[in-house]
């Protein structure tokens, strides 16, 4: 599937999201993202004024998930943004062990069976590229069928997660009114976690004056370099550290990340690394007054114990619980932009 990486471009957004697949944050210009916010801060704001006419958008459109891997929020936030929108989603009601693929189907069958039954699908899928290859089956099935479900990747093996990078930077923007003059950093598996790949991506695009990246991680959980190779491209100040101490204090943006248990081919290795960085109550008092907290989430031992948890979850600082709402608000919009539903 790596292969798609290389094969299939993705279309630029360039301001029109109608029918396009979501599978790299690469797809999207500055313009875009303050078009994506915007409808975003419109429909939330909808939301809770319960306005009528966001529950009309997608009264005849149908979301389909297909999900090979293990997922809460992003499942769920999508179901309840098609609901929302008054649209419907459909899943392999026995659950996705049940379907086809296990008699052996591929994935571009088992893609191009949902193209025509639904308007978008949702895929998470544990191989690189599988999003790239999904959103290429697609396109011929457009030509053959001539509907057109847009793909939109929930999770591409270890390379990106767009939406929720989406989602993060939504937030960060909400917190903070912009990235100029932010000290940023992304701590622990950087190598295997696709939401940072997607993020770090996403900053350099939104850019802004005088920001500061680091990435925080055991030299074994770097930062790819094609994601480096990026920033190079995009001129973003970035450096790369295991040194914890020395950014706690001083970040306004502090991005912790889970270690990816589930990707490492040596149980050994991970056992070498899984308490490099531990979040705790002591560590977020070393933390500026005003720094913005953030986790994908799940979590795990990397935020601490449960009571260490519970600490953390009081302090103004965190703010996982506006990602997880804002998931849904930001997918709203993605949904109702790529089925072309809203002008706004
Ligand atoms: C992340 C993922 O699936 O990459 N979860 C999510 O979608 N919020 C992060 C993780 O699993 O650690």
């Amino acid at each position: 599937m790596k292969a798609f990486l290389d094969t299939y471009t993705p279309p630029k957004m360039n301001g029109d999201f109608v029918g396009k697949p979501i599978v790299t944050v690469e797809q999207f210009t500055r313009c875009d993202l303050d078009q994506i916010f915007a409808t975003t801060e419109r429909i939330k704001a909808g939301v809770r004024r319960g306005e009528q006419w966001i529950h009309n958008l997608c009264a005849n459109k149908i979301m389909a998930t297909l999900f090979f891997e293990a997922s809460t929020r992003t499942d769920l936030s999508f179901q309840a943004a098609m609901s929302r929108l008054g649209g419907r989603w459909i899943g392999a009601s026995n659950g996705i062990s049940f379907s086809s693929l296990y008699k052996g189907e591929s994935i571009a069958d088992t893609v191009r069976a949902v193209g025509c039954y639904a308007d978008a699908i949702i895929l998470r899928h544990p191989a690189e590229g599988a999003s790239y290859q999904a959103a290429y089956y697609l396109d011929m099935l457009a030509d053959k069928i001539g509907h057109k479900a847009v793909l939109v990747s929930g999770g591409d093996g270890i390379g990106e997660h767009p939406t929720q990078a989406l989602l993060d930077l939504f937030t960060i923007e909400d917190a903070k009114g912009g990235l100029d003059n932010l000290q940023i950093a992304l701590v622990g598996d950087l190598k295997f976690g696709r939401t940072v790949h997607s993020l770090a991506k996403l900053i350099a695009i939104y850019g802004g004056e005088n920001i500061t990246l680091t990435f925080v991680s055991p030299e074994s959980l770097a930062m790819p370099t094609k994601v480096l190779t990026f920033l190079d491209g995009h001129g973003i100040n970035y450096r790369q550290t295991d040194n914890l101490l020395d950014v706690l204090s001083k970040s306004d943006i502090i991005y912790w990340t889970r270690v990816q248990e589930e990707r490492f081919e040596n149980p050994a290795e991970y056992q070498a690394i899984r308490n490099n960085f531990i979040m705790t109550p002591d560590l977020l008092e070393q933390a500026k007054p005003d720094m913005c907290l953030l986790h994908p989430l799940p979590r795990k031992h990397e935020m601490g114990t449960e009571a260490d948890q519970d600490i953390l979850d009081r302090d103004p600082r965190t703010c996982y619980f506006h990602q997880m709402e804002n998931g849904m608000f930001v997918r709203m919009a993605l949904l109702a932009k790529a089925l072309g539903v809203i002008s706004l």
